[in-house]
């Protein structure tokens, strides 16, 4: 029993791997003000990808006040943090300054020691303690790395001067202005150095890797408070007429929610219970389905992981991971040049009836599941004279729905059941052609929500129970709404044929 919190607002930072974005949300769970940015990500050698994790940092902040502009702190009852995960930052706790750029989850330079860890016979006990699968996608050996190469680091690690963690960490820390070092177990499940069963960093992984566990975040519930920030006080930033941060007083606002995207966008689509499942369209593609309190080993290539913890109870859930899904249309968009924006991959592959047997396999940062490849890369297949750029497009926007078909197909054969309905949201569920398309393929309606920053909403839940702004999760089921549903049309013939094109072009990567 909290009391029932007075503010009028709940704001969810939303960190993902290509933007920053802030959602200022009221009780009815709708958008009241946002802010987004993009920015950059290195791509230094073939197979990497970093990011400056100040730029990061600068961005959500400007993002976050620009979001909070009309409204004074007193009004936002908490803040809730969801972020791209697995991406690794490392920093000085003196100084607040980062030692490296940040890793991000996409990145392969891990590879070779992700296969000589296999070599060792770590792959099992890896799968057993966090649930995952030995891959370079986890912060685990994107840490070791840094210790590794960048002079110096181990020592200073061991002396105290080196921290690190996820971004989720990273924000709560420049929040917080270096009060807090902390993550939520949701997060903690994706660094393949967090034990799922004991909920606590993995002794033996840690020592494998070298890694001291000093270094390391506090893990926490994802529902309840972290800290609390004044950056929304004074100048630039909501705050009241005495500068103060409301309910917080001179504490500030409470950071009172806080999971990886994926797992704030299972919340925010109301997946509260064991068999409902998310598939979200962001850079990747990443389905999971809500498997209760029980942590279901999977042997089919997709990763157990830990959902939330909240009121005392862990919920776990299956995952699929795709690496590459709207990242494609910005491929398209910055790569090849085929498109000027995003939004127009919908008309130009609609001015085509199919792709004429063209099919792009987008394994630019490797394959995930069910495959697993770290070193497949993308690939165009079946082209003939015909083929032209608006077929190209389709074949990207299809690309998206293929791997989402191979993850579904994964899930099934894995739990025994079959899904009646997906629940989708991230920014490319706009484009009704591939939802369409989504829904033929895998024969299963395709039900979109009105609000697609599920993402965001689920941190604002996270964040709102956490303080007692929601009473709780049947008051938050209310306040999902549906905006469209997408029947399957093609027939199970069709479906054969397209599909098996699609496994084709894949097993030349394999
Ligand atoms: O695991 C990576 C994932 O969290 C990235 O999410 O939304 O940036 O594709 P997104």
């Amino acid at each position: 029993g909290h009391e029932k919190e007075q503010g009028e607002f709940v704001l969810a930072l939303d960190e993902g791997t290509t933007s920053c974005r802030a959602i200022l949300f009221d009780r009815q769970g709708r958008a009241a003000a946002s802010a987004q940015q993009e920015f950059v990500s290195g791509f230094p050698q073939a197979g990497w990808v970093e990011q400056d994790a100040d730029e990061i940092w600068r961005t959500q902040l400007k993002v976050m006040r620009e979001a909070a502009s009309g409204v004074s702190a007193a009004q936002i009852s908490a803040i809730g943090i969801t972020n791209q995960r697995e991406t690794l930052v490392v920093w000085d706790p003196e100084t607040g300054e980062p030692l490296h750029q940040a890793i991000v989850w996409q990145c392969r330079r891990t590879s070779a020691m992700c296969e000589s860890l296999k070599a060792d016979g770590w792959e099992a006990e890896v799968r057993a303690r966090t649930g995952l699968v030995l891959d370079p996608y986890f912060s685990g050996t994107k840490l070791k790395w840094l210790l590794d190469e960048v002079p110096g680091l181990r020592e200073k690690a061991e002396a105290g001067r080196a921290i690190a963690g996820t971004i989720d960490s990273w924000l709560i820390w420049k929040l917080t202005e270096g009060a807090v070092h902390a993550t939520d177990v949701s997060n903690a499940s994706r660094t393949m150095l967090f034990n799922i069963h004991t909920l606590a960093w993995d002794e033996e992984i840690l020592a494998k890797l070298g890694i001291p566990a000093a270094m390391l975040p506090e893990v926490k519930p994802s529902s309840g408070i972290f800290g609390y920030t004044r950056l929304l006080d004074g100048d630039g930033g909501a705050a009241d007429s005495e500068g103060q941060a409301g309910e917080g007083g001179s504490r500030g606002i409470p950071i009172a929610g806080v999971a990886g995207d994926q797992q704030a966008a299972l919340f925010g689509q109301g997946c509260y219970e064991s068999g409902m499942a998310k598939n979200t369209y962001g850079t990747g593609c990443f389905l999971l389905t809500n498997t209760g309190e029980a942590p279901i080993a999977s042997e089919k290539g997709l990763l157990t992981t830990i959902a939330w913890q909240m009121d005392g109870r862990t919920t776990y859930a299956l995952e699929g991971s795709v690496f590459t899904a709207g990242s494609v249309v910005q491929w398209l968009r910055d790569g090849l040049g085929l498109i000027t924006h995003a939004s127009e991959s919908e008309s130009i592959a609609a001015s085509v009836a199919d792709t004429l047997g063209v099919y792009i396999v987008p394994a630019f940062t490797g394959l995930g599941t069910p495959y697993w490849n770290a070193e497949a890369r993308g690939m165009i297949t079946g082209l003939t004279r015909g083929a032209t750029s608006a077929h190209l497009v389709r074949a990207a926007l299809e690309s998206i729905a293929y791997q989402t078909a191979d993850v579904l197909g994964t899930m099934e054969a894995e739990s025994g059941l079959r899904l009646k309905e997906l629940r989708v949201d991230g920014g490319a569920v706009a484009n009704s052609l591939l939802m369409q398309f989504q829904a033929d393929l895998l024969g299963v309606s395709v039900i979109r929500p009105v609000m697609l920053e599920t993402t965001a909403l689920g941190a604002a839940f996270l964040a709102g129970l956490g303080v007692g702004f929601w009473s709780g999760t049947d008051e938050l089921r209310a306040l999902w709404e549906h905006d469209r549903t997408f029947v399957p049309e093609r027939d199970e013939a069709w479906r054969a044929s397209v599909y098996s094109g699609w496994q084709k072009a894949v097993g030349y990567q394999l």
